[in-house]
């Protein structure tokens, strides 16, 4: 049951505090050269409800990296435009792996684990560039009618630092060809995957763009419907099982929130029935997820009783 929400603004206040006396821990990401020029001391906080209410604290309207959480985002696009069939080209399972290992894809004939690692999303960046005259545009489109905001926009520094080390997600990808499941030609493929891991947000705009996962598939501020509510439970379930990468298993044992972390240091949290929390901070774990960030997402889901295993 979800505690009392009043004075949410001051309370995440107050979480910052905490977090920002603690030593910095973690590892900016510095494979991808031009994430490894932002400063490590950014730390941001937003919480969305889908009654209308927002509160942020700290760098919570500063844009950064969004990377892997574009993931989410490219699913749902997948989802409404291909439907079942993507089922046959993806699995929905755990990968118990890294996010960018490509060991498992030789084994299961080129078909990824779930969407949300590395070759999961190669695959579907591969429908959006097959299905869309102009897909790169559309899933930008996407997000700006989603955040409600026309500046959202791709940083051109991040995707050609994206585009000159991608070799292993090259790999992933030909790989994947090499087994009948890749449509597009390959530059297509990491160029809409590159783009997309390339966008610019900030904590207050990608809590306002997932509220219609906490809502049945049904943006609150628009009415808008942006997915079934089947295919809500779906992207729900596959972020409790798969959304932290190789961690998902503690954050789900300890936390107990859907959820999806990104290598720029963000993190989305889904509360059903309520609302979305996003964090951010650039130091990662080993697992590629934001160390302040996961004891924010910690700190309230307690606090708040938002687990959604009570
Ligand atoms: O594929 C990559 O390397 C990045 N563009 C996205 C990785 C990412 O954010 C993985 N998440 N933790």
């Amino acid at each position: 049951m979800i505690k009392d929400i009043s004075n949410l603004q001051v309370k995440l206040q107050a979480l910052l505090q905490t977090q920002q006396t603690l030593d910095n821990q973690g590892k900016i990401a510095d494979y991808i050269p031009a994430l490894a020029k932002v400063s490590a001391n950014h730390i941001g906080v937003c919480v969305a409800t889908i009654d209308g209410k927002i509160a942020g604290a700290g760098d919570h309207q500063v844009a950064f990296s969004i990377q892997s959480i574009s993931k989410v985002f490219g699913l749902v696009m997948a989802m409404n435009r291909i439907g079942e069939d993507l089922w046959q080209r993806v699995n929905m399972e755990p990968s118990g792996q890294p996010f960018n290992s490509i060991i498992q894809l030789e084994w299961e004939k080129g078909i990824p684990r779930n969407p949300v690692i590395n070759a999961g999303a190669l695959l579907i960046a591969d429908v959006l560039a097959s299905h869309f005259s102009a897909s790169k545009l559309a899933f930008l489109s996407f997000m700006r009618k989603l955040s409600g905001d026309e500046s959202v926009y791709i940083d051109n520094n991040v995707y050609q630092s994206e585009l000159s080390h991608g070799n292993r997600n090259a790999a992933m990808a030909y790989l994947m060809k090499s087994f009948g499941n890749i449509e597009a030609e390959i530059p297509d493929v990491l160029s809409q995957y590159f783009t997309q891991c390339s966008i610019a947000m900030s904590c207050e705009q990608l809590a306002k763009s997932l509220l219609f996962l906490a809502n049945k598939g049904i943006d609150p501020r628009t009415k808008n419907v942006i997915c079934s509510p089947k295919d809500a439970h779906r992207v729900n379930a596959i972020l409790s099982t798969s959304g932290m990468y190789d961690q998902s298993g503690e954050f789900a044992f300890s936390i107990g929130l859907p959820a999806k972390s990104g290598v720029g240091g963000g993190i989305v949290a889904i509360v059903p029935n309520y609302g979305v929390i996003c964090t951010w901070s650039p130091l990662l774990n080993k697992f590629g997820n934001s160390v302040v960030g996961t004891n924010l997402v910690a700190s309230l889901a307690e606090k708040l009783g938002l687990s959604i295993y009570h």
